[in-house]
């Protein structure tokens, strides 16, 4: 009774953040992450999405051996069905259904009356039981639904087979003693309750995703529902690394505890930052470049004193390592596979062993010292290269002159579909040059709604990581590129996003109705 269940929802809530949509390799990576972790369940994805969701919730069922594998469905059985689909060969599928029970959502976004909400949400679980007996029921936009309305079809679903109840704060609207009595009211007042394990599902519009979500436990839940880095739409959802942090930190009061190895919490940060390009910000609890850095001077004397004056955690208890150095350019492919598995990476074989390697000599020539991040940056490289070799753009290569006294110049040659191109502009920038030389290649005519430059080690030798947002008609997608010179991570990462371009285009579960 004192466990409370981590369900990850990374690749499908998560994924929901405009921009933050991420290829098959990089959901596999990200499960494979989360499994290391410990998450009881992965909400692999939607899978009527579209076929490449499918596709990738199919390969995260087909690859996650210790944690549940869940994907999400409208309340239909053509969405159940596909779901079922990709989960086949999964060890441990859930299937996850929901329909809305607010009124506002009941009327404007299903026009449907209570009772057909009600028939339908118990013949989805119905359907949905009859491929695995571990099926989620949520009852959409709980938070802002009546009481009266939500205790019928929550007790309905369970008789129906639902073995988990999932109570979403939808729109991030409630106050955590609000939620809290929502968990405790329906808890009470369902007669079959107990045969079900209740669930929180909260998002951040006002902040309060995670004290929701800890009210939520007070009052009886026993599964939180998160993201890495709290990502998600809008202000995102909680985040997994602080109620995890909260639980653990605050046993005395909490008297739960969660199954999650807290050293993986900061390296699947990074993970997901790196691949959505969704950066951390330097303040972020657990996660965040400062949460353990004590800056002022009383708080510096105190922490040399006795560590718990200012700290009420361990920053090695939540993977936080010194940026060890750890090969450089004589180091050989068995040092660079040995610390690429202690990493977490499995090199498959010798011919990607030696792909990689290739690309860690070419790297240890620019840069002496190759450190853990750099080498997270060097796989991303990797897999961003074998994506590019299937993708309409390819960046052949670039040249760029710049100088005090001189508009910058840039020329370009992108392969479009085979066929190399050549380009060339001027810019208020290198930068600039740089993406108006690729335009006229490739006149795409997206706006650039984002470009940030990072450096993933410290020093002028350090690799650049740039992210891209772009739009194009209505869409957002982002790129990232990682490159020793950041003129070239620009050129890279801007190519990464067009590309990606062509993957957008699928359902949004919330958006489409049933
Ligand atoms: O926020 C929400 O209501 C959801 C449901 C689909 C569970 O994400
Ligand atoms: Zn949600």
């Amino acid at each position: 009774m004192d466990k409370v269940y981590i369900f990850d929802t990374t690749l499908r809530d998560g994924e929901q953040s405009p921009g933050a949509s991420m290829t098959l390799n990089e959901k596999i990576r990200i499960a494979t992450a989360l499994e290391k972790m410990q998450v009881d369940i992965i909400e692999a994805g939607f899978a009527i999405a579209s076929e490449g969701d499918f596709q990738s919730v199919k390969a995260v069922a087909d690859t996650v051996k210790e944690s549940q594998v869940c994907s999400l469905s409208r309340a239909n059985e053509q969405d159940i069905q596909r779901s079922a689909d990709a989960l086949k060969n999964a060890t441990q599928p859930r299937i996850h259904t929901f329909i809305a029970t607010s009124p506002i959502h009941m009327e404007f976004k299903l026009r449907m009356e209570p009772e057909a909400v009600l028939e339908q949400a118990i013949q989805a679980v119905k359907f949905a039981r009859k491929f695995t007996d571990n099926v989620e029921f949520s009852p959409e936009d709980a938070g802002r639904s009546d009481i009266d309305f939500l205790c019928r079809i929550i007790e309905q679903t369970i008789a129906a087979g639902a073995t988990t109840i999932n109570i979403p704060d939808t729109v991030g609207y409630t106050f955590p003693k609000e939620f809290g009595n929502i968990f405790k009211q329906v808890i009470e007042r369902v007669p079959n309750s107990h045969k079900a394990i209740f669930s929180a599902h909260c998002h951040n519009d006002l902040g309060l995703a995670v004290a929701n979500s800890m009210a939520a436990v007070e009052n009886g839940a026993r599964q939180i529902e998160c993201t890495i880095n709290g990502l998600g739409e809008r202000a995102g959802n909680t985040a997994l690394e602080e109620v995890v942090m909260a639980i653990r930190t605050r046993q005395d009061f909490t008297q739960k505890q969660t199954q999650i190895d807290a050293t993986q919490l900061v390296p699947t940060s990074r993970l997901v930052a790196g691949i959505t390009g969704f950066p951390v910000q330097p303040n972020k609890a657990i996660v965040g470049a400062n949460a353990f850095a004590h800056e002022s001077g009383i708080h510096q004397a105190g922490v040399l004193k006795s560590r718990e004056t200012y700290e009420i955690m361990n920053a090695e208890d939540v993977g936080w390592q010194s940026n060890r150095l750890v090969l450089g350019k004589h180091s050989g492919r068995a040092a660079l596979k040995d610390r690429l598995q202690q990493l977490g990476y499995a090199i498959e074989s010798d011919e990607r062993l030696q792909t990689i390697f290739q690309n860690f000599k070419d790297l240890a020539d620019r840069k002496h010292e190759i450190y853990d991040d750099d080498l997270q940056a060097l796989i991303s490289h990797v897999e961003a290269t074998e994506m590019t070799e299937q993708n309409l753009y390819q960046l052949i290569s670039l040249k760029v002159v710049t100088g005090t006294d001189e508009k910058p110049q840039a020329q370009a040659i992108v392969r479009v579909g085979g066929i190399e191109k050549q380009g060339e502009a001027i810019g208020d920038g290198a930068v600039d040059a740089t993406f108006k030389a690729i335009e006229s290649i490739i006149q795409s005519g997206v706006k650039l709604l984002l470009y940030s430059v990072t450096n993933v080690t410290d020093g002028t030798d350090a690799q650049g990581e740039v992210s891209i947002r772009i739009e194009a008609n209505g869409a957002v997608v982002n790129g990232q590129a990682y490159d020793t010179d950041i003129i070239n991570a620009s050129a890279k990462a801007y190519i990464n996003a067009l590309n990606r371009i062509n993957d957008v285009g699928k359902l949004h579960p919330q958006k489409e109705s049933v």
